[in-house]
This record gives structure tokens, C-alpha cells and sequence, in this order.
């Protein structure tokens, strides 16, 4: 035991969290019709021995047409759910609680791998593209897939095709879900007023392009049991420019409070006209500020993410009440015995008591 607030746990309905670092988010691009495999059990294997104390697998396409790339994983088959046992069953082992973020990639679907170049698929060499769908038929970015706004037929079919994402959650072992409200996606397409030119009940004031996130939410707190977490990611502002507003972020979590969202995961940023988050090169914890204001305005936990790998400002975002969780991606890419470095740095009496036991012993021996 210990009481340095990084690795005190936390809880949320019937899950316990062993400390408060969580492995964001972080699409593989491997997978072969949405089914994850081979790499992606070596990638969590990874982390299932690092002693983190949360993990939220990538972006997972709520349907076909809502993955970002032909290589995003899926939960809209069975093949889908067997496969995410075998990863779910890695955390499970170690005590680690596994959340899967469900998403639906909207005008940004349809896209190329990040190393080939992240642009529209094409047909020449990268695969068939497909038809992509957001609030308004606008491209995300000039020469990209124009898509076809959703009808009142549409947004009911991504409703269900997100609850019912969160079933087969449920039976491929997930501990909970995160509902993909960021980085430019569908649900931050409708919360955005650059990419919601809407003029019915789904666009203009904040109240009609919260609707389908909260509707959303809604959905999926229903299709879980109670003592399941519901965790959302928003992109909480759009950048420098305006648009997307850190106020209409703060009254959506107000909303999903009230549906039954139990944490904000607090991103931002991904509607290419949302120019650059900030003018200047992004400082370590420069989202933090949002995390921080969300929790103060509405009373709920929230994650910190970007640009967090200094185990002293992660500790202090949690010591100061800034946020209950901070979440890493490219820290623990590069050393996934980050949790472990980081007990030790922050002089945690017994660091290798936080990996698992056969790993403990050893390393205690050698110090
Ligand atoms: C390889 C990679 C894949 C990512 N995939 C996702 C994703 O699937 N969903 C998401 O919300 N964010 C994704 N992100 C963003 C991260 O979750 C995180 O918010 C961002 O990298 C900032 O944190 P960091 O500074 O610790 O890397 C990804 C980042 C990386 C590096």
C-alpha cells in the first residue's frame, strides 16, 4: 500500500482500478475485417503485464462503414467478439479493468493507414472505398470522401448499431465501454459547428448537437448493467479558431451525466478546419485545463490525456484534484514498464508490487 495518489485505486460502480494510469486509446490498423488477431494479443500482452491500472482498447467500428480504415477492429460480429476474449482474457488475468471505445468514424471513415498516407481510400491499391456518412454532406478535408448526411432512418440505425456494439462488448469480456465522441468522428461532427450545418432538430444551438451523442449514451447505458462503467472521450474544443467550445463541452457532460456517464475522458481537437489545437507546440499536459473544468463544473471523474509522461505531473494532476485518471499513449508505446519506472521515480515503497507476481519476485530479488 501506498499513498501516492498515482497508484491509490479508484472506483467506479462495481469496477476497482488498481491505480489511476490508463493506456489510452490507440488504433493497430491490423486487423482483417474488423477481427483482431496475433498483433493485436502481442500489443496488449504488452501492457496486460505492465502494471497499469486501466486500459481502453482503440477505436472499434460500431459497423463496417464506421471504422476508420479497412485495418480497424469491429463489434459487429461474432468472429469480432471471440477475438476480443482472447485480449480481454490477458487483463482479466492480471486484475486489470479492459474497456473497448466504440466508435463510428463518420466522414473521416473510409481512410487510408496513418503510414500510407491517412488520406481517403481509393481504388487503386489501397482497397474499395465505401460510403461514409455525418451530419452534413461536407468532406472532411478538401478532396476527401464527400458523405451522405444521415436521415431520420440513419441516425436511428447508429443508435442501435451502438448498443448493440456495447452487447458484444459485454460478451467478448469487456469491463465497460467508452463511447468515441473525439477527434473528429461522427459524434464530434454532430457536437461540431463546422461539420453540422444541420437545420433540424440535430443542428445549430449546442442543445440540438448534443442530441445524437446524449441519444447515444442513452442507448448504451441502457444495453449495460449497472455496475458496468460508461466512459465518454470528447474533443472538449475545436481549436484556436473557434467552433467547438469548451462551454458546449462542459453542457454535453452535463447531459451525460444525467444519462448515466460515469467519466469523461478529456481529449481534444479533429475537425481539420478546427485548425491546430494551439498555435504554439503543444506543452506536457496541455489538455489537462479541460479535464480539470469538467470535473469542477459537473462533479464527474475525469481522465487527463496528452502529452503525460513525466511521472511528477502525472502525480500532480492527480494530487490536485485535476483529474482522477491520467492516460497514456505514446509514453507507454515506447516503455510499457512505464507504471513500474514511474512507482520507482516517485519513491513507492514496494515498486514491483504493482506487476505480476512472478515478475515482482524477480525484480525484488535483483534491488
Ligand atoms: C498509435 C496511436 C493510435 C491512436 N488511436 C486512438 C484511438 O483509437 N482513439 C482515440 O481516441 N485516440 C487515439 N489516439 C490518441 C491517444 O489516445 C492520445 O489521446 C494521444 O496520443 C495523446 O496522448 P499521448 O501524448 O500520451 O500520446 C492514438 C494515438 C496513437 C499514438
Amino acid at each position: 500500500m501506498t499513498d501516492i495518489p498515482l497508484f491509490t485505486p479508484f472506483q467506479l460502480r462495481g469496477v476497482t482500478f488498481p491505480n489511476r494510469i490508463m493506456l489510452a486509446p490507440m488504433c493497430q490498423y491490423q486487423a482483417i475485417d474488423g477481427v483482431p488477431n496475433a498483433w493485436h494479443r502481442a500489443h496488449h500482452g504488452r501492457y496486460a503485464t505492465s502494471g497499469v491500472g486501466s486500459v481502453v482498447v482503440e477505436a472499434t467500428g460500431i459497423s463496417p462503414e464506421g471504422r476508420i480504415s479497412p485495418g480497424c477492429t469491429g463489434l459487429y460480429n461474432d468472429a469480432q467478439v471471440a477475438a476480443w476474449r482472447e485480449v480481454t482474457d490477458l487483463y482479466r488475468a492480471q486484475g486489470i479493468p479492459v474497456f473497448v471505445q466504440i466508435n463510428h468514424a463518420g466522414a473521416k471513415a473510409s481512410t487510408k493507414r496513418p503510414w500510407d498516407g491517412a488520406g481517403p481510400l481509393d481504388p487503386q491499391g489501397s482497397g474499395p472505398a465505401w460510403q461514409t456518412f455525418a451530419p452534413s454532406a461536407l468532406p472532411a478535408r478538401e478532396g476527401w470522401h464527400t458523405p451522405q448526411a444521415l436521415d431520420a432512418a440513419g441516425i436511428e440505425g447508429v443508435i442501435r448499431d451502438f448498443a448493440a456494439a456495447a452487447r458484444r462488448a459485454i460478451e467478448a469480456g469487456f469491463d465497460g465501454v467508452e463511447i468515441h465522441g473525439a477527434h473528429g468522428y461522427l459524434l464530434h461532427e454532430f457536437m461540431s459547428p463546422y461539420s453540422n450545418r444541420r437545420t433540424d432538430d440535430y443542428g445549430g444551438p449546442v442543445e440540438n448537437r448534443m442530441r445524437l451523442p446524449v441519444e447515444v449514451a442513452r442507448a448504451v447505458r441502457a444495453a449495460l448493467p449497472d455496475d458496468m462503467p460508461l466512459l465518454y472521450r470528447a474533443s472538449c474544443v475545436d481549436g484556436e479558431g473557434g467552433g467547438l467550445t469548451l462551454y458546449d463541452t462542459v453542457a454535453l457532460s452535463h447531459a451525460l451525466r444525467a444519462e448515466g456517464v460515469d467519466m469523461i475522458d478529456a481529449s481534444g481537437g479533429g475537425i481539420p478546419a478546427g485548425m491546430r489545437l494551439t498555435q504554439q507546440k503543444p506543452e506536457p499536459g496541455f489538455q489537462v485545463p479541460f479535464a480539470e473544468r469538467i470535473r469542477q463544473d459537473t462533479g464527474l471523474p475525469t481522465v487527463a490525456v496528452g502529452m503525460i509522461s513525466d511521472p511528477e505531473l502525472a502525480n500532480s494532476i492527480v494530487a490536485e484534484g485535476k483529474a482522477d485518471l491520467v492516460a497514456l499513449a505514446r509514453g507507454m508505446l515506447s516503455d510499457p514498464a512505464w507504471p513500474y519506472h514511474a512507482a520507482q521515480k516517485l519513491g513507492h515503497p514496494e515498486p514491483a508490487s504493482i506487476l505480476p507476481k512472478l515478475y515482482a519476485f524477480y525484480l525484488k530479488l535483483a534491488s
